[in-house]
C-alpha cells in the first residue's frame, strides 16, 4: 500500500511571505518527502545550510524535470523537456560542459563590464522613464511605467535584440512561465521564442554591422574552431532573454510594493546612499521571487539532513524557505537594512549561481533609491491587500502596481 504524500507547498496566504507552512517544515523536516507539482515524488529541502549543500554538491545534476508545473488534462507534462520543448542549454548542464558555455559569456556579465558598459545605459533610462512618469497621469501603473520596460532595454541592449519586439518576446516569456497555462500553451510560448531568435541569427548574418551579445556569439559560432553550433547560441539567445528581463521586472515590482508598504525602510533607502547596495540585497533575500525553488536530481546514493536520497532522486530548494531560516538570518520575516549579510539563495548558489546577478543589481540599485527620491509623496493607489499579484509565476511578482503622488 502506498501512502499519500503531503503536497509541495505553493499557496502564499500574506503579500510578501512564501506558504505559511514552509515554518514548520523547516523546524521539523528540513528535507522531506513531498509531491510535487508535476506529480514526482521527491525531497524538498527547506534550510538554508542543506540547500546550499544541494547546489553546491557535484553529486547533483542540474538536469532535472521542470517540478513546478502540472501535468494537463491530456496527461502531457514538461517533465521530460525543461521548459516546454525549449532547449535548455547550459542552466541544465553539469561540469565539465557547462563550464565550457557559461566561460564564453561570463566576460559580458562581470561586475567591471556591467559598471562599463550598461551602468551609463541604465542611469539614462531610468532617468527618462522617471521623467515620463512625472509628466505622465495619475495614478500610474509601475509595472508599465518602470519594472517591465527597463529590464526589457537592458536586455535589448546588451544581446542586440530590437526593442520594438518587446510585447513578442514578454508574452511569449509571460505564457512559459505561468504554471497554470496547459502544457500546449507553454510549448507554444518557447516555440515563439526559439523562431524569433531564429530569425534574429540570420538578420545578424545579413548585416555585419550588428552588435550586441548575440551578434558575439554568431562569429564565434561561425569561426568554425569553437563548441558553439547555430542551435546553441538560438538556445542561449532564448535563455537570456527570458531569464534576464522577466525575473528583473518581478523583483522591481515586488520591491517598490515592499518599500511602499515600509516606511521605515524606504526612509532608509532615501536618506542614506550607504545604504542602498545593502537594501537590494536584503531586498533579494526577503522576496526571493524564484517561488517554487529549483530542483536537482542525485546522480548516486548520498546523505542529505539525515536522510538517506537515491540515485536518481529529485531534490528541489525551497529558496524562500531556505532565505527565511532564522539559523542564518535573525529575525528573518522582517525586511531589515541593517542586517550583515554575507550570502542568501535569491539567486541560487555553486556554479549554476546567477550569471546576470550584477546586471540585476545595477537595474534595482539605480531605479529604487531614484523612484523615492524624486516622488517623495509616492504611495500606493489600491489598498495593498488589492494589488493584483503573479501568484502563477515561476518568478512571483506584481501584475499592476498602481500609485499616486
Ligand atoms: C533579480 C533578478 C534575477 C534573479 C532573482 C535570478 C535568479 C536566478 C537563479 C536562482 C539562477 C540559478 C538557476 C539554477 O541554479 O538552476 C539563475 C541563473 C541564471 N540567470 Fe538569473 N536571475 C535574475 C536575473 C538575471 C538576469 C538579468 C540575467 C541575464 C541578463 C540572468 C541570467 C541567468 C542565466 C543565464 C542563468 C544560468 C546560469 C548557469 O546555469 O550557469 N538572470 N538566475
Amino acid at each position: 500500500m502506498t501512502t499519500e504524500l503531503p503536497a509541495m507547498p505553493t499557496t502564499r496566504t500574506s503579500l510578501l511571505d512564501p506558504p505559511a507552512e514552509y515554518h514548520q517544515l523547516r523546524e521539523e523536516q528540513p528535507v522531506t518527502r513531498v509531491r510535487f507539482p508535476n506529480g514526482q515524488a521527491g525531497w524538498l529541502v527547506t534550510r538554508f545550510e542543506e540547500g546550499s549543500a544541494v547546489f553546491a554538491d557535484p553529486r547533483m545534476s542540474a538536469r532535472r524535470p521542470r517540478h513546478d508545473v502540472p501535468p494537463d488534462d491530456s496527461g502531457t507534462s514538461d517533465a521530460d523537456h525543461g521548459d516546454a520543448g525549449l532547449d535548455p542549454t547550459f542552466v541544465m548542464m553539469d561540469e565539465p560542459d557547462h563550464g565550457k558555455y557559461r566561460r564564453l559569456l561570463t566576460g559580458r556579465f562581470t561586475p567591471k563590464s556591467v559598471q562599463n558598459t550598461l551602468q551609463p545605459y541604465i542611469d539614462r533610462i531610468v532617468t527618462e522613464h522617471l521623467d515620463a512618469l512625472a509628466a505622465g497621469p495619475k495614478p500610474a501603473d509601475l509595472i508599465e511605467a518602470l519594472a517591465l520596460p527597463i529590464p526589457c532595454l537592458v536586455i535589448c541592449e546588451l544581446l542586440g535584440v530590437p526593442y520594438g519586439d518587446r510585447d513578442g518576446f514578454h508574452h511569449a516569456t509571460e505564457v512559459m512561465m505561468d504554471v497554470s497555462k496547459t502544457h500546449a500553451e507553454r510549448a507554444a510560448g518557447a516555440k515563439w521564442l526559439m523562431g524569433y531568435i531564429t530569425d534574429l541569427v540570420a538578420a545578424i548574418r545579413r548585416d555585419p554591422a550588428a552588435t550586441g551579445l548575440l551578434a558575439d556569439l554568431v562569429r564565434t559560432a561561425d569561426t568554425g574552431e569553437s563548441i558553439l553550433t547555430d542551435s546553441d547560441v538560438v538556445s542561449i539567445g532564448v535563455l537570456l532573454l527570458f531569464a534576464g528581463h522577466d525575473t528583473t521586472m518581478a523583483m522591481i515590482g515586488l520591491s517598490a510594493l515592499t518599500l511602499l508598504t515600509h516606511p521605515e525602510q524606504r526612509a532608509q533607502l532615501v536618506d542614506d546612499p550607504a545604504k542602498v547596495g545593502p537594501a537590494v540585497e536584503e531586498l533579494l533575500r526577503y522576496l526571493t521571487i524564484v517561488q517554487f525553488g529549483l530542483g536537482r536530481v542525485a546522480k548516486e546514493d548520498l546523505e542529505l539532513g539525515g536522510q538517506r536520497i537515491a540515485a536518481g532522486d529529485l531534490v528541489v530548494v525551497a529558496m524562500p524557505a531556505a532565505n527565511r531560516d532564522p539559523r542564518a538570518f535573525d529575525a528573518p520575516d522582517s525586511p531589515d537594512f541593517d542586517r550583515r549579510m554575507t550570502r542568501h539563495l535569491a539567486f541560487g548558489y555553486g556554479v549554476h549561481q546567477c550569471l546576470g546577478q550584477n546586471i540585476a543589481r545595477a537595474e534595482l540599485k539605480t531605479i529604487l533609491p531614484q523612484l523615492f527620491r524624486r516622488f517623495p509623496d509616492l504611495k500606493l493607489a489600491v489598498p495593498a491587500a488589492e494589488v493584483p499579484m503573479d501568484v502563477f509565476g515561476t518568478n512571483y511578482g506584481v501584475r499592476s502596481l498602481p500609485v499616486t503622488w
